[in-house]
């Protein structure tokens, strides 16, 4: 069935990670002056939508997924006049912007949490109070029950202890989240990410199934109840807006993923699920396994065909930098290194699937994952956390180096590279995060001007997409996939495109079935190839091409 066609599936979206994007004040921490500084630069990629990590009042001990106060904006990112200048200067360049929801918990610096603690109503109820605790781990890999001395009993936070959950089993915790909601979108927003948002209705507080990954998951993933809550929201506010909904799901399989985002449920309009990144991990994306291009294309199958729609990412500010990921970024700003070749590879992959594409800042330029040397430059609290327990179960130094520099989450959140100067031309003190030294190499400015940069690959395949209904809304299908080649289709009406991505540094010879299918013309090549002649039988290291036939 082909799908309803909406402005939010044509277009492309940007996430900004507020405190690493740009500092306009010197504090070593990006902010919105400094967004708005570079709006043009995001128009010019030729985006419909920026999706702005958490800029909301906050301790920031999870940079900001820790809201104290749903209103009003961290001095450390600017003030609600800035914001509304944001959202204004966005519009004029036809860009809407997606705010980040985190109602799953709360910082316990809120007032309704202060207030729980001391059971003044009616906030008495607004958290998830128990006398004692359960068997339940958090996804921050710790005990996920704090005790309260003032309240004398233990609060439920299946993040950091910060983070207390809100009870959704009370009804003003609902209304709470419809004012907030409402209250964004009247000001002229474009919709939201909600974040963790299918383990928000806890059905019990039983012990759970001892799990090494997380105990208790059966009692809070994707219930009932948590289906109920975005069916009203949506009922209740969403659909009186012109906006859209991407619901970042974790632990999800397709089932429930169609639960929560096909069209006729009425709930999201898309989700964040995370196979797709996890070809080459184990338990999420904590250990290293060998990667394999079926397996990829296997599981992208699975996605592309089992929804209504996609959300396509391949970077945000909790996964590592897919050019160091699922690429290889040896030669980092070079010309024609395999850096350049695997970006613009990676590049394709996005834009020929089926769904809004999310980008991530950074993502466009290249970025690469950090270069930090020793762990004191780490700032994550989920990687210190990790480092703790992997400490505790014994494993030695070297290993947990290892093994969190691979996952960790400031990867993907050093400072944007905007130039080869002085802090990368992200800010001229300090900042907050380690800046990669490449940036001498690989950075915005050198790729502005240059027509084969990895940027200017990017504004191609964004263009390409949204030039071709074909690519916009063309059935996915699996072609041909061996350990390092895959080719797939998009289809409609007569209409094709294929892609076929060389997921090597070596060359890969095509065997017979594969030169059948590649028969076309060239639309795209990441190689400055100028045409495409199948009996030519061979994909070049890195290689990606396009074909229209
Ligand atoms: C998912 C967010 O993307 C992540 O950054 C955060 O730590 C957790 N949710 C908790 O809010």
């Amino acid at each position: 069935m082909s799908p309803q066609p909406a402005w939010w599936k044509e277009g492309v979206v940007y996430q900004i990670y507020p405190r690493s994007f740009q500092d306009s004040n010197g504090d070593g921490i990006g902010d919105i002056p400094g967004i708005i500084s570079r709006l043009d630069e995001i128009a010019a990629l030729g985006v419909r939508v920026i999706w702005l990590s958490p800029v909301y009042k906050s301790p920031q001990v999870d940079n900001g997924y820790d809201i104290s106060d749903y209103y009003s904006i961290d001095p450390i990112f600017g003030s609600m006049e800035d914001m509304d200048r944001l959202i204004s200067g966005a519009k004029k360049r036809n860009i809407g912007i997606v705010m980040d929801l985190v109602i799953n918990h709360t910082s316990d610096e809120h007032e309704w949490f202060q207030k729980s603690r001391r059971r003044e109503d009616p906030y008495t109820d607004y958290y998830i109070w128990h006398k004692s605790k359960n068997n339940w781990t958090s996804f921050f890999m710790e005990d996920c029950w704090e005790y309260d001395d003032l309240r004398g009993e233990y609060y439920l936070h299946l993040f950091h202890k910060k983070q207390p959950d809100l009870n959704y089993k009370n009804p003003l915790v609902y209304d709470e989240v419809k004012n907030i909601l409402q209250f964004w979108l009247d000001k002229g927003i474009a919709g939201f990410r909600c974040d963790v948002i299918n383990v928000i209705w806890k059905t019990s507080l039983a012990d759970g199934k001892k799990s090494i990954m997380l105990t208790g998951l059966e009692h809070y993933k994707c219930q009932e109840g948590n289906h109920d809550i975005l069916q009203r929201l949506r009922k209740d506010v969403l659909s009186n807006y012109d906006c859209f909904t991407v619901g970042e799901a974790v632990m999800i399989n397709l089932e429930e993923a169609r639960l929560l985002s096909n069209e006729d449920r009425q709930e999201l309009d898309m989700v964040f699920y995370f196979d797709h990144l996890e070809v080459d991990r184990r338990f999420a994306r904590f250990f290293p396994k060998k990667f394999s291009a079926a397996q990829l294309l296997q599981r992208l199958t699975k996605w592309q065909q089992g929804l209504d729609w996609n959300a396509i990412y391949l970077e945000n500010h909790d996964q590592t930098r897919i050019v160091s990921h699922y690429g290889d970024d040896s030669g980092a700003g070079e010309k024609d290194s395999p850096w350049e070749r695997s970006a613009k590879l990676l590049a394709v992959l996005q834009f020929t699937l089926r769904g809004t594409p999310f980008v991530y800042q950074g993502q466009e330029i290249g970025m690469t994952n950090f270069d930090f040397s020793s762990f004191d430059q780490v700032k994550d609290i989920e990687t210190h956390n990790l480092s703790r327990l992997m400490k505790k179960l014994g494993f030695p130094a070297w290993l947990r180096w290892k093994w969190l520099k691979l996952s960790s989450r400031d990867n993907t959140r050093t400072p944007f590279q905007w130039t080869a100067g002085k802090g990368a031309g992200f800010n001229t003190e300090q900042s907050w995060l380690g800046i990669n030294a490449n940036h001498t190499k690989l950075n915005y400015e050198s790729q502005q001007n240059d027509a084969d940069s990895v940027l200017s690959f990017y504004k191609k395949m964004i263009n390409l997409r949204k030039s071709s209904e074909v690519l916009k809304y063309g059935d996915f299908k699996p072609l041909v996939a061996t350990n390092k080649l895959l080719i797939y289709s998009r289809e409609s009406s007569g209409e094709a495109y294929i892609t076929a991505c060389n997921f090597s540094g070596k060359c890969i010879k095509l065997n017979s079935e594969a030169r059948v299918l590649l028969q076309g013309t060239l639309a795209v090549s990441n190689i400055g190839r100028t045409e495409w002649n199948a009996s030519q039988a061979r994909l070049e290291a890195w290689e990606a091409v396009v074909l229209k036939v």
